[in-house]
């Protein structure tokens, strides 16, 4: 089986040329669609006026149901080019586009519809910083794409070959940054002399990842996630002594602790990273995990889809499984982190979105992820989201966090 394969089209790396096309496409599609010299392809309300208050004061906006909805979402793939092949569902051909018409209702109040206008005056001058692995990215373009109906970022990447991106929002001097880190900790891949699909990742349970933890105290906002990349073969390293592995065999010579053991190492060394930054200035939130678990009629790798066309109401679902054990041990470090924080004075924020996207087992790309008869050695996605797609809630959820 070639789980090296399919592992990386589940979670693996953008394809580098995502934002060499994004340019092109800008400058083609935009001028195809009209977008050039128009800037708001939709007729939608853009105008902002309330005072912007959180709901969260008195709603827990976690906590709810999705309700039908009427209205159109805010884009789709022919008004935002900023969407990845693989989560474009509508481009690639997905017959029911009834899991675009649902709402997320809190139980104690009103979700108010993510304000792109508002958004941007909100977050001027100021800076955003995803950091973690594809759904990280999954959540970043529906972003991206919620935003272009006022305006779109130039890209200035450092390096456009690598994952990490920067975005900028020239009008409002605004800027979103990616970081990827799917391990959250310093992580080395699998070497060339491993066995060639099934290989280590090499994870450093008490470092977290420099790669973004040197990074993060210049930004205003920073969203943390990771979850999926656990679920790989690792090595696990602690004082850069190997003291145990997930899914090995006995040739290691160290026991097989699990990946549940790397899932709570990690996030606790990286809250712990992120409480010992003194720098530190800005508001950091951690979404809780993406359920892994919308597989249905077998596994991911023994033709397991998702095919549902409708959500679930909250009642239907039950967490169980790996998306428990990981809500669990993220929840307990979170709350553990949390007290620290407020011991220093600061504030940690969790987006708990993780019950209100188990009801969604309707909004991932399945097989619309790629062209019908195109040759891809691909599984059906039930992890990533469609975009538009149930996703754009965790930004209308975001706003509020960042208005609290
Ligand atoms: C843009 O925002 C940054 C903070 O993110 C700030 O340091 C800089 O001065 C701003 N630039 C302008 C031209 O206002
Ligand atoms: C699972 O298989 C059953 C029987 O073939 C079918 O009726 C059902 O629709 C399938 N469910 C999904 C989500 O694919
Ligand atoms: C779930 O709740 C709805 C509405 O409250 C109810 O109509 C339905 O029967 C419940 N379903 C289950 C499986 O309990």
């Amino acid at each position: 089986m070639k789980l090296h394969l399919v592992l990386r089209f589940l979670f693996g790396p953008v394809p580098v040329y995502f934002s060499a096309l994004a340019i092109l496409i800008v400058l083609t599609n935009a001028q195809y669609f009209g977008l050039v010299g128009v800037g708001v392809p939709h007729t939608t309300k853009l105008v902002s006026s309330a005072p912007v208050v959180s709901v969260m004061k008195y709603c827990d906006i976690f906590r709810g149901e999705w309700v039908p909805d009427a209205e159109a979402p805010y884009y789709n793939h022919k008004t935002c080019y900023m969407i990845q092949e693989h989560q474009n569902c509508l481009k690639y051909g997905r017959p029911d586009l009834g899991f675009l018409k649902w709402r997320w209702r809190p139980s104690g109040c009103e979700l108010p519809r993510f304000d792109p206008v508002q958004f941007l005056k909100f977050v001027r001058h100021k800076s955003l910083a995803f950091v973690g692995d594809s759904l990280a990215r999954n959540h970043m373009q529906s972003l991206l794409c919620l935003l272009s109906q006022v305006a779109y970022p130039k890209d200035i990447s450092a390096n456009p070959t690598t994952q990490n991106k920067v975005y900028h929002y020239r009008a409002y001097n605004f800027t979103i940054s990616m970081f990827w880190s799917p391990f959250l900790v310093r992580a080395r891949e699998p070497g060339p002399d491993e066995p060639a699909r099934t290989g280590h990742y090499s994870l450093y349970l008490d470092e977290a990842d420099p790669s973004w933890v040197s990074q993060i105290s210049r930004f205003d906002y920073v969203m943390v996630s990771a979850a999926n990349w656990f679920s790989r073969p690792s090595l696990f390293y602690e004082k850069r002594r190997l003291v145990g592995c997930s899914f090995c065999s006995r040739q290691y010579g160290v026991p097989d602790l699990t990946l549940y053991y790397s899932q709570r190492r990690a996030w606790r060394v990286a809250l712990q990273a992120i409480n010992g930054l003194d720098s530190l200035r800005g508001r950091v939130v951690v979404r809780m995990l993406s359920p892994m678990s919308h597989f249905e009629n077998g596994t991911w790798d023994q033709g397991g889809d998702c095919k549902r066309t409708q959500p679930l109401r909250g009642n239907e679902t039950v967490m169980e499984g790996r998306d428990l054990q990981f809500y669990n041990a993220q929840m307990e470090e979170f709350r553990a982190a949390e007290k620290a924080a407020a011991a220093k004075g600061r504030r940690l924020m969790l987006m708990d979105a993780t019950a209100a996207m188990l009801m969604r087992p309707d909004g991932h790309p399945s097989r619309y992820g790629h062209l019908p008869n195109q040759k891809v050695q691909l599984y059906n996605d039930c992890i990533h989201w469609c975009l538009p797609g149930p996703i754009d809630i965790w930004n209308d959820m975001l706003f509020q966090m960042l208005l609290v």
